[in-house]
């Protein structure tokens, strides 16, 4: 079967990143979290981004997310549309104001950029609607499960309608029904909408059901170790894809690359512990 490609070329990038790479300072010593990165985002491409724990993931996003300067390099988007944003964040625990209903925390990008009353509760209804909170409009973040709250957080960055959306490991609290639930409607309202998207988490099998490209980051200071394309058809069906051979042919490739990374970051702790 021949699969259209995933990412269209033509598209254009909707992020050039040249030579990054961010330093820390730390007690005295200085930590390099990040080195060389060199990545092309494509406009509409969902990029998922994987990696032991500590090489520079969260950094990485934090730095296209205007959160934290780069210590060296170039991030340049694509132009944006006038009038809207052009990045939204999703982190995984994220404390959704306690004192507004879901609809106002889902209408709350838009109120900010001043979208009269009418026009962004009909946004909020809409997407809260497809990611499945119709009926709870009116609830409040302590009536909400994990999930539902992430499902609210979710909704208001669609509803926000960025450019590109950044989403620092959005599902990694929740229970394994939970994220596939999750990461299948995700899809669905993504497909729907082809937003840029960097998504990061540590689930290899959740990089590869959602992406078009996953990054392997190597241990740290993180780089891109490899980049694999996910071929597998779209739309994509998360329970569907359990059984599917292309799909454990592609997690056999991404393991192979990120396993010895993970190894390497264990001799380096092994190393510390016997040193100490
Ligand atoms: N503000 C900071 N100050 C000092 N070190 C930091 C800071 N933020 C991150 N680091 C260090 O940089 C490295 C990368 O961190 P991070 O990007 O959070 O990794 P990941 O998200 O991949 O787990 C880690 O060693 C971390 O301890
Ligand atoms: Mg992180």
């Amino acid at each position: 079967m021949t699969v259209p490609p995933l990412v269209d070329e033509r598209a254009g990038t909707a992020i050039h990143i040249r030579d990054l790479a961010k330093q820390f300072a730390s007690s005295g010593a200085t930590i390099s979290a990040l080195e060389s990165v060199d990545l092309d985002i494509q406009l509409g491409e969902f990029l998922c981004v994987v990696g032991p724990s500590g090489c520079g993931k969260t950094t990485l996003l934090n730095i296209l997310g205007g959160l934290e300067p780069a210590s060296r390099g170039t991030v340049d988007f694509a132009p944006q549309a006038p009038g809207r944003p052009l990045r939204s964040i999703i982190f995984q625990e994220q404390g959704v104001y306690p004192w507004l209903s879901v609809l106002d925390i889902a209408a709350f990008g838009l109120m900010a950029r001043g979208v009269p009353k009418v026009e962004r509760y009909r946004v909020a209804r809409e997407w809260l609607r497809r990611i499945g909170l119709g009926s709870f409009e009116q609830a409040y973040p302590h009536q909400l499960s994990g999930g539902m709250r992430q499902r609210v957080n979710i909704a208001r960055a669609f509803a926000n309608d960025p450019e590109i959306l950044l989403m620092d490991e959005p599902f990694a609290a929740l229970d394994e029904q939970t994220k596939l639930i999750l990461q299948d409607r995700l899809l669905q309202i993504w497909e729907g909408s082809r937003k840029t998207v960097l998504f990061i988490t540590h689930s290899l099998d959740e990089a590869i059901r959602l992406a078009d490209r996953v990054v392997v980051m190597t241990a740290r200071p993180g780089r891109i170790k490899t980049i694999i394309n996910v071929d597998l058809p779209r739309p994509r069906h998360v329970f569907a894809l359990q059984g599917s051979a292309d799909f454990a042919r592609l997690r056999g490739l991404a393991w192979e690359a990120l396993a010895e990374e993970v190894l390497a970051v264990q001799a380096r702790e092994e190393e510390a512990l016997s040193n100490a």
